[in-house]
């Protein structure tokens, strides 16, 4: 360890001091993300509890929550919504949609799945404060709450009518990982940023599940992946993938290509 002292950028103070940490008292000389110091991440407005076992939710995903809200917040047809959070981490999609929805009127069924039971605790602790929240409790009063530990859909029960899935599974490429800050590939879990050679491995297999059973049927499928996961990449690697599903390419605020919305294609 060094002793240079971290200097801390004007957010990270303000972040620290947010969350009752005076950033003077402390000499960092590591590159911890301050999340991790207070334990908290900030995530559509709302704040929640974060460790060292789940991805400290990022502004990208948010888009993600706003391109879904976009989508099925309107709806006047239909005022009960079905969704399965896969690889949920701290909750922060899961938790927001629910919010979000509900605030339009809509109840539901959430189910929040991860391969990690760290990663689970920290869902369902993030899960138990809103629910005792006195700004959020009645909000969630009409939704049902399922977590499961699962190696992508291995172990859920996938009801008859899911609206949607969403998912942000890990999505850099392995060689690449050694390339991250360090706050990032010394901090956050691995198990949250390795999706394998090209990173496209766990949602590949994800969607080639998904276009065999036969459960998923009019459901939209939301994943966020790699700035390189485009059309080019998957018809060049993924051919089949564009025989099973219609796929959409959606950029991210820094026009970079971020998240895909897929259907199955029925014939
Ligand atoms: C990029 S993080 C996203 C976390 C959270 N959804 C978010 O957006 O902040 C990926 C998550 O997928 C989980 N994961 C990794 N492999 C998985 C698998 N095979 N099945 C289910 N979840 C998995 C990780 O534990 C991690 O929580």
């Amino acid at each position: 360890m060094t002793n240079n002292k971290r200097r801390l950028s004007p957010y990270e103070q303000n972040f620290l001091r947010r969350h009752g940490v005076e950033p003077l008292d402390c000499i960092f000389n590591e590159d911890i993300p301050v999340e991790y110091i207070v334990g908290k991440a900030e995530f559509y407005g709302l704040t929640l509890f974060v460790d060292q076992s789940t991805l400290i939710p990022r502004v990208e995903t948010e888009e993600l929550v706003s391109l879904i809200i976009g989508d099925f917040g309107d709806l006047a047809t239909k005022k009960k919504i079905t969704f399965i959070d896969l690889g949920c981490g701290s909750g922060a999609i899961g938790i927001t949609l629910v919010l979000e929805l509900a605030k339009r009127g809509f109840s539901g069924s959430a189910i929040m799945t991860d391969v990690s039971s760290s990663a689970l605790k920290v869902a369902k602790k993030n899960l138990d404060h809103l629910k005792k929240h006195l700004e959020y409790k009645n909000l969630v009063v009409n939704w049902e709450f399922t977590l499961v530990e699962s190696d992508l859909l291995s172990d859920v029960s996938i009801p008859a009518c899911v609206d949607f899935i969403v998912s942000n599974l890990p999505y850099i490429p392995t060689e690449k990982i050694n390339n991250l800050p360090t706050s990032v590939k010394n901090y956050e879990p691995l198990l949250s940023l390795d999706g394998g050679k090209d990173g496209f491995s766990l949602i590949y297999k994800l969607l080639m599940v998904l276009s065999m059973n036969d459960a998923i049927i009019d459901t939209t499928i939301y994943l966020e992946v790699y700035d390189e996961h485009d059309e080019k990449f998957i018809s060049e690697n993924y051919p089949i993938l564009l025989r099973h599903f219609e796929i959409s390419f959606i950029l991210d605020i820094n026009k970079k290509n971020r998240f895909i919305k897929a259907k199955k294609i029925t014939r």
